[in-house]
């Protein structure tokens, strides 16, 4: 018998209820719930939520080709942080993810560093050039169920419609950035007043808008399912609404700082609040938020964009865009996102988990016999950064100075802590 854990006290919140209960780990499962449980090691969860682990759709984890920025260590350890048990590492990696030989070895990365799933996504697109098909059968047979060219949008429909044909016969969800290329060539900041007074080219909401628009159609005519990433405008919540209503198989994902960060802090001309899509304005927030609440949206996801801080101290048209998020979106989304504990838990974990189809082992109810991959977060807590001790590699993080709210305490991947009171195992 392994070492059992148990964490006590802990409000646990599962789909269909909420209680105070002890939690007893032992070999990577959930081995008892109830009071007055006794383990080898206690963690305390008094005035903690437990719930299952986070998983996020959305991370750039830069292993292989940029490992200045992150590695998949350093990335996991930051997730683990944040309260997460499964990454989806995005493939926009130096080779990129359109191989057998670098979905495999992204994975032993993962194993190796042992403080979440890392699932690698693959490209919908050799190379992510947009041309031709990656092979997507053989990394399916290779167990990848996430395609995506994030970084970039798939630009030709008919590319994109064979695609959707594959991926319905295979099994597997495809995830597009949506963003047609000529609309925003050069742009910097969301297209509004404020971009032509900051004298900053505009990044047009319907450059997001015309991609959700024509891919909903694709997944009308071709029956397969399809996840928007990153969403960021009030149009476009709007047209996965409408798909919904017709019955679609689409989801849908606003990160973080799409909820809490607007369009007026690029007048800073500060390169670190430069994003793709870009931050835009209050009303797209408040239809963002708005979609949270009414299930249009199913996901939270980060984008965790980590960019070395010599890239990001380029002036604002040259630095690349994207923002840190593991860390802190617990903490931003409890203090900004407007949505209730429960909603965070189905929007950060349960909902994703089956979106990333990883849901037998992640998402799961805190339950005997599941496995033991779990947040105990205190939903209370408030805390500000401390840009010494990030866990990421990088420091582009938009949120220095501000309070957020909600902190992750603990995490347990495979039955095993991999923070315990706020501290990542080394
Ligand atoms: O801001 C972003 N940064 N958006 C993306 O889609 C890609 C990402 C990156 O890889 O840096």
């Amino acid at each position: 018998m392994s070492e059992s854990i148990v964490i006590k006290n802990g409000t646990i919140i599962n789909r269909t209820s909420q209680f105070v209960a002890d939690v007893r780990i032992s070999d990577g499962l959930v081995a008892e719930v109830g009071k007055n449980l006794k383990g080898d090691t206690q963690l305390d969860a008094s005035g903690c939520i437990v719930c299952s682990g986070f998983v996020d759709l959305h991370a750039h984890l830069r292993e292989p080709g940029k490992e200045e920025a992150e590695t998949i260590e350093t990335g996991s350890r930051a997730g683990a942080l944040g309260g997460y048990t499964a990454l989806v590492a995005m493939p926009n990696t130096d080779p990129p993810q359109d191989s057998v030989a670098v979905i495999d070895f992204v994975r032993e990365q993962g194993k190796r560093a042992g403080l979440v799933d890392v699932v690698p996504s693959g490209c919908i697109t050799l190379g992510r050039n947009g041309e031709s098909l990656a092979p997507m059968a053989e990394l399916a047979q290779a167990g990848v169920t996430f395609f995506t060219d994030d970084g970039n949008g798939v630009q030709d429909a008919a590319l994109m419609r064979r695609a959707l044909e594959y991926a319905k016969g295979l099994g597997v969800t495809l995830a597009q950035h949506c963003e047609v290329a000529e609309l925003t060539k050069g742009a910097v900041m969301n297209e509004c007043r404020c971009c032509t007074d900051l004298g900053l080219p505009g990044w047009p909401a319907i450059a997001e808008e015309l991609m959700v628009f024509r891919d909903i159609e694709l997944v009308r005519i071709t029956g397969a399912s399809m996840h928007f990433l990153h969403l960021s405008t009030k149009r476009s919540v709007e047209l996965v609404r409408a798909g919904k209503r017709d019955g679609l198989p689409v989801t849908a994902e606003v990160t973080p700082h799409h909820l809490s960060l607007t369009e007026e802090l690029l007048s800073s001309y500060n390169p670190v609040f430069k994003v793709n899509p870009p931050l835009r304005s209050a009303g797209d927030i408040q239809a963002l938020k708005a979609g949270l609440l009414d299930g249009t949206i199913d996901a939270i996801a980060t984008d965790h964009a980590p960019h070395p801080r010599r890239d990001k101290e380029m002036s604002l048209d040259m630095a690349p865009p994207g923002m840190l998020g593991l860390e802190t979106a617990l903490g931003v989304v409890l203090a900004e996102g407007g949505c209730e504990i429960r909603d965070i838990v189905a929007l950060m974990s349960w909902n994703p988990a089956k979106i990333a189809r990883i849901d037998k082992t992640h998402g799961c109810d805190v339950a005997v016999g599941n496995k033991a991959n779990l947040c105990v977060f205190d939903p209370e807590l408030t805390w500000s950064i401390d840009i010494n001790r990030l866990a990421s590699k990088s420091v582009n993080t938009p949120y220095l100075g501000r309070t957020l709210r909600g902190r992750v305490r603990h995490t347990i991947f495979n039955g095993s802590p991999t923070v315990i009171d706020g501290q990542a195992r080394r």
